[in-house]
């Protein structure tokens, strides 16, 4: 049914190149998490499948999308404003054509902001319609009026969407999608819908035609890895994915985010410990360090597990890089809450972390909770950096002296003097290097290092 409408579009647009000798062109405008960027390159695909010219500048369009995150009330305002500034665009080009889709306009009340305040936004759908983009933007163009579509009652899992991907060596792999755990902070259930897995050959078959042409990189991408395939009744589970995925051949990192800690399995880590390319890094969110939070927070887990889930892993895996996420200021948190989870930090040693100021989300449970004054949020905040900042620099110069695998970037965006790129643990590394390196992975030298990165010396 979609071909038909990509078929439909493609020939209005090729006709339009005809008459004109211009492609009309499509931009795409990213918030949110990787799940998210890993929808906008089907976007983008659908587009140019329907014959628009992928372009880099919201100038040159003629139709923008606008992919949207929900996350945090920040990131609602960010794409708010971008929207707002496109409105001078259409001003100047009567013809352009804007849309929002992603988990923002998901929610009633975002709906209803776009309908009266943005009256120049032509179209809208949300998560659960993605694969119908199409279809969509040949109703719009053909009845003229705005379109909102409603959530579909079925959340499907949609194969086969043209995929325009960003990097030719970097690649996501969505393996699920929408998440069951309804952690009492969180907008995500709400605006993704209930977990459904893709079938184990088909993911398969799309990292082995990703590793054949190419790809160095490969991340897979759920809200909750770890239950992969468990929605669905399928006879494997996440452990089982990675280790069929991991016997695929070639040169190629495999990466996954992200694991919930209630579901990260003893398995899942020997599976890690055995495997030939799955990076050893792990993203473990583990948003408190009081038992109390935690439990307030649903996480279903408590700082005991956590604890027996990273010793278990570095017992395994003893140069595994861990990462993890942090909420500051959850209602009622509490000062001896707070070092609860400055504790877990000092005990832990995380490489790295993103940490978060509690930002309450319209329809969840802990938006109705009594709330931590912001000028507490923020002094906790500024506590939790200055601390990880200590812990990151110590455990990255432990790394100095030590020659490490780095997948090339190119010209670093930064310091146009330096190249960068990742580790295998996925640290960013600077390093000089010369243009051919981007795309491959090179061996570098670490000199020196802060909390965010380390600088060395190819060998
Ligand atoms: N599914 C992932 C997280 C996705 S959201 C997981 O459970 O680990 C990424 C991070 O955003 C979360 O880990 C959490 O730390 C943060 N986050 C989610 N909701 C938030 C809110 N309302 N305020 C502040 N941070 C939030
Ligand atoms: Fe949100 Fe929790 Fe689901 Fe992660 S696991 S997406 S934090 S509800
Ligand atoms: Fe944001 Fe939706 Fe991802 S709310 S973090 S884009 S799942």
């Amino acid at each position: 049914m979609q071909k038909r409408y990509t078929a439909r579009m493609r020939a209005e647009n090729d006709r339009h190149f005809a008459e004109t000798g211009k492609r009309r062109g499509a931009f795409v405008m990213t918030f949110g998490c990787q799940q998210n960027e890993a929808d906008s390159e089907k976007i983008a695909g659908m587009a140019e499948a329907m014959g628009y010219e992928i372009v880099t500048a919201p100038e040159d369009a003629d139709l923008i999308m606008v992919n949207t995150c929900a996350i945090r009330e920040h990131a609602e305002q960010k794409a708010l404003s971008i929207v707002g500034q496109y409105k001078h665009l259409k001003a100047k080009n009567p013809s352009l054509v804007i849309g929002i889709c992603g988990c923002m306009v998901v929610q009633e009340h975002r709906k209803n902001d776009i309908k009266f305040r943005y009256p120049y936004v032509d179209f809208l759908f949300g998560t659960s319609s993605l694969h119908r983009f199409p279809q969509l933007l040949c109703e719009k163009l053909e009845k003229g009026k705005r379109l909102y579509c409603p959530e579909e009652t079925e959340y499907q899992v949609a194969e086969e969407l043209p995929i325009r991907r960003e990097s030719s060596y970097r690649a996501w792999v969505s393996i699920m999608y929408g998440c069951n755990n309804f952690c009492s902070y969180c907008i995500v259930p709400y605006v993704r819908g209930r977990e459904r897995s893709r079938e184990m050959p088909q993911i398969v078959k799309e990292v082995t035609e990703l590793v054949q042409s190419g790809y160095k990189d490969i991340t897979l991408l759920g809200q909750n890895v770890n239950s992969y395939a468990k929605d669905s009744g399928y006879p494997y589970d996440f452990a089982d994915l990675l280790a069929e995925l991991d016997r695929i051949p070639g040169d190629y990192t495999l990466r996954f985010m992200t694991s919930h800690p209630k579901d990260a399995s003893r398995k899942l880590i020997d599976v890690m410990a055995a495997s030939r390319h799955i990076a050893h890094q792990f993203h473990l969110p583990m948003q408190s360090g009081s038992d109390r939070v935690l439990a307030a927070m649903n996480r279903r887990y408590d700082t005991a597990k956590y604890l027996d889930i990273v010793s278990y892993m570095r017992e395994k895996l003893p140069d595994v890089t861990l990462t993890s996420d942090i909420i500051v200021g959850f209602p009622g948190e509490t000062e001896e809450d707070f070092e609860g989870t400055l504790n877990l930090l000092r005990a832990v040693r995380f490489d790295m972390l993103y940490s978060f100021i509690y930002s309450p989300r319209k329809g969840t449970p802990a938006a109705e909770m009594e709330q931590v004054p912001q000028s507490v949020k923020s002094e906790r905040f500024d506590r939790l950096l200055a601390l990880q900042n200590q812990i990151g620099t110590e455990k990255n110069q432990t790394l100095v002296g030590k020659t490490l695998r780095v997948l090339c970037d190119g010209v670093s965006k930064n310091n146009d003097a330096l190249y960068s790129g990742r580790t295998d643990g996925n640290k960013i590394a600077f390093f000089e290097g010369e243009p051919t390196d981007a795309g491959r992975f090179v061996e570098v030298t670490v000199e020196r290092a802060d909390a965010f990165a380390l600088y060395g010396k190819k060998v």
